[in-house]
């Protein structure tokens, strides 16, 4: 059967390397014999001296119009043209597999009614955790269970950033400079550090997980750029690490809670030994209690052995469209953030005695020297916080919550 690739990147380029390596297992894998080969390669670029030179094409009709391509990978990444092109392959009667998360956070239910429609397949293991079985998990084998919490480290980037800074007592700057260095952060590294990146992720996660598309838009995103070796120090002294986390729960109203951001964790549970590169999802399931999935989030053959799986996934059912149980936003779904509720570090400088006052028995203080002020909170809602914080009239450092994961 013959496979299309759209972009030829890191990804793009990971799926033709492992199509090839692995070709004679693939090939037992689609359940039919025989091999999975590619027609074409879609990039704007070209790639003299690549093995698959002559596979380049830079016309998406071609793709669109031959019914010898029945499965089309899109490694574009981006929204635009990825959508226009994947909407254009699936009404084309060609299955997709994506690798894609901006995609699939934004269009993902839409995308997967028009597969139906047209009796195709649309997958994307590979939008959320790279390497990481994550996607078929929650929505085949967890499915007998009310999922009523998922929260991950998602992105591999902040993830060695913030590792460094705890194993190397290094500044965010630095950490990040060495993360470009490695080639693991972009040169514009926002969408990583600004938690643009995790926050798509998990709302693909949250799709699934409750059943409605969960949007990006107006969810609470903070990134890691505000943490400083002070925060570093203190959360040592709680016994407890720094993490970017991604979480989303259903609380007993059916309201979901949703936000990316920096996350104190004490040290000995997975999301705290989760170093380097590596992401982790935690699900909370009514039946199973915590299952918590591990491994290499980004990556050429991580990611391509995601994409590959969707491949041999879309040839074994190519007559029969699965189905995710992801449907259409509700409105209103989402809680405000401002009724987010945890117990918060506070780093600020002010006085002691009048903010003592304001919090009484609901702060605990870590730390009082030399002006600064360093406290954690019982659990509270974010607008309760932000009202006492203002009421003690500190100049706030920082404000980070702390969770049990
Ligand atoms: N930039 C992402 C990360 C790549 O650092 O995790 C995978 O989505």
């Amino acid at each position: 059967m013959f496979v299309a690739i759209m972009g030829y990147g890191v990804v793009g380029s990971g799926v033709a390397a492992l199509l090839k390596c692995n070709r004679e297992i693939i090939s037992r894998r689609t359940g039919k014999n025989e091999t999975v080969d590619i027609k074409y390669i879609l990039d704007l670029r070209e790639f003299p001296g690549d093995e698959n030179e002559k596979l380049i094409i830079h016309d998406f009709s071609i793709i669109e119009n031959d019914p010898e391509v029945g499965i089309v990978v899109e490694t574009m990444g981006g929204l635009h043209p990825a959508y226009e092109f994947v909407l254009a392959c699936l009404k084309a009667g060609k299955s997709v597999a994506t690798s894609n998360k901006e995609l699939v956070a934004e269009k993902g239910c839409e995308l997967l009614r028009v597969a139906a429609e047209n009796n195709v397949n649309f997958m994307f293991e590979a939008s959320v955790g790279g390497g990481i079985p994550i996607i078929r998990p929650i929505t085949r084998c967890l499915s007998a269970n009310e999922i009523y919490e998922v929260a991950g480290i998602l992105n591999g980037t902040t993830n060695f950033i913030l590792t460094k800074m705890f194993s190397e007592n290094v500044s965010f700057e630095s950490a990040l400079a060495e993360a470009q260095k490695l080639g693991y952060a972009e040169k514009d590294p926002s969408a990583d550090v600004d938690g643009i990146d995790a926050l798509r992720k998990i709302c693909i996660l949250a799709s699934l997980c409750f059943g409605n598309h969960v949007y990006p838009r107006g969810i609470h995103t903070e990134g890691i750029r505000n943490i400083k070796p002070e925060d570093v120090e203190y959360a040592r002294q709680m016994d407890s690490v720094i993490k970017l986390i991604a979480s989303a729960s259903k609380d007993s109203s059916g309201k979901i809670n949703i936000l990316v951001s920096p996350a104190i964790i004490k040290n000995g549970g997975p999301m705290a030994s989760t170093g380097g590169v590596f992401n982790a999802v935690l699900v909370r399931g009514n039946a199973v209690g915590d299952v918590v999935f591990y491994g290499r989030g980004a990556g050429d053959m991580p990611t391509a052995s995601a994409v590959v799986a969707d491949i041999i996934d879309c040839a074994l059912h190519s007559d029969v469209t699965k189905r995710f149980g992801w449907d259409d936003e509700i409105p209103g779904q989402v809680a405000p953030y401002s009724g987010f509720t945890a117990p918060f570090y506070v780093r600020a400088q002010g006085n002691r005695e009048i903010t003592e006052k304001v919090f009484g028995n609901a702060a605990e203080f870590i730390s009082a020297g030399a002006g600064e002020l360093v406290f954690r909170t019982q659990p509270m809602p974010v607008s309760e916080l932000e009202a006492k914080l203002s009421e003690t009239g500190c100049k706030i450092l920082s404000v980070i919550r702390i969770t049990d994961y």
